[in-house]
């Protein structure tokens, strides 16, 4: 089948990019000096979560306790939890992971370690727990210091736990490529706080986790990392684009549409609205747009509603007309791909498989 048949709309992903991206980052990781150990939250698919292990990966990243049941459910391991989970009820399934496998979890409060604690310890199960730190997102995580090394001593006392080191998340390193370095080089300013208040207090910290897409070329100028966590690399898309930090040939992930209107003047209606491309705008490059029209770049993707996107036609070149197939490259690939039950896989413009996105809609 070629991708003009599949009924739309439709995720698909070029195989030959995506395998292209996996190659191309491990071997980055390699060259620098880091272990690679992907966020799955991208893919949400287990059999690309497996490539990503056959290519060297130390272990897996999820967000969710749901998206690590769906791992673990196709034998996968070494997962880290890299989010400060709360809740009873999510901490249960997690200590049950654990009493089977390795799983850890960052978190930033000693409450949150408490909860975690008591799962662990009431299931028998041993949980390994990365002290979270702020190196300059400002979202979550301690001040790297004094008052991460406590938080370290009061898990070590807990049972259950074992103290296993630090995790950060370099979302701020975004940009082109100069910010973006200069970024990365303030985040290990950060890193180096952290570890220093460790070796100050003789306390052993096994790993250092941090990362992402964007600053995943500048990870061998931070010192101390031992591991890297990018999730969007796999398939790339707008706003790693308009960074400079992928190619657009690059983007592996395509959304299938047709235009299903033309009626009114000005504008093409295509059937992939939020519910299919997600609504999250670009942060990167042009002001606005809400996806990129690979047969017509000059028909922006100005607006979307649930099951409609507005393709502004005036200044395009191209002619379009109902029924005819386009493919969009999303902003944000990992909240598209979160929309779709199944990426239909790609090879020379011919269908060649589909992957069931296991964990989509995986929120707890
Ligand atoms: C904690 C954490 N680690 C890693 C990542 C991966 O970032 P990226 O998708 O830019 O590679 C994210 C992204 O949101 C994250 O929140």
């Amino acid at each position: 089948m070629q991708i003009q048949e599949l009924s739309t709309p439709a995720l698909t992903v070029d195989l030959d990019t995506l395998e292209r991206n996996l190659e191309a980052m491990a071997a980055l990781c390699r060259t620098q000096g880091v272990g690679l150990r992907p966020h799955t939250k991208t893919h949400k698919t287990p059999e690309l979560a497996r490539l990503q292990m056959e290519r060297g990966a130390v272990g897996l990243t999820v967000a969710k306790v749901g998206e690590a049941e769906v791992m673990t459910l196709a034998g996968l391991d070494k997962i880290l939890v890299a989010y400060p989970i709360y809740g009873a009820e999510k901490l249960k399934r997690l200590a049950a992971l654990a009493r089977r496998l390795e799983i850890l979890v960052s978190l930033d409060a000693e409450a949150t370690a408490v909860e975690l604690s008591s799962a662990a310890a009431s299931q028998s199960a041993t949980i390994g727990v990365l002290v979270e730190f702020d190196s300059g997102f400002h979202r979550c995580g301690i001040a790297p210091g004094p008052e991460a090394v406590r938080l370290a001593k009061k898990i070590q006392k807990l049972p259950g736990l074992a103290f296993r080191g630090l995790m950060t998340y370099f979302g701020q390193v975004w940009g082109t490529s100069d910010q973006r370095r200069l970024e990365a080089d303030q985040a290990a300013q950060e890193v180096a706080k952290a570890l220093d208040a460790f070796e100050e207090a003789r306390l052993p910290v096994e790993i250092v986790s941090g990362g992402s897409t964007p600053s995943a070329e500048f990870a061998g100028r931070v010192k101390g990392l031992t591991e890297i966590r990018p999730g969007t690399y796999v398939y790339n898309d707008l706003n790693t684009y308009y960074q400079g930090a992928c190619r657009l040939e690059d983007c592996a992930t395509r959304v299938v549409t047709t235009v299903v209107s033309t009626a009114v003047p000005g504008h093409a209606i295509i059937d992939a609205g939020s519910k299919t491309l997600s609504s999250d705008p670009l942060r990167a490059g042009p002001s606005s747009g809400c996806g990129l029209v690979v047969e017509a770049p000059d028909a922006p993707l100005i607006k979307l509603n649930e099951e409609h996107g507005y393709l502004d036609i005036t200044q395009s070149t191209h002619k379009f007309h109902v029924g005819e197939v386009l493919t969009v490259i999303p902003n944000h690939v990992c909240t598209c791909v979160n929309m779709h039950d199944e990426a239909f896989l790609v090879r020379g413009g011919e269908v060649v498989g589909c992957w069931r996105v296991a964990a989509r809609g995986k929120i707890r």
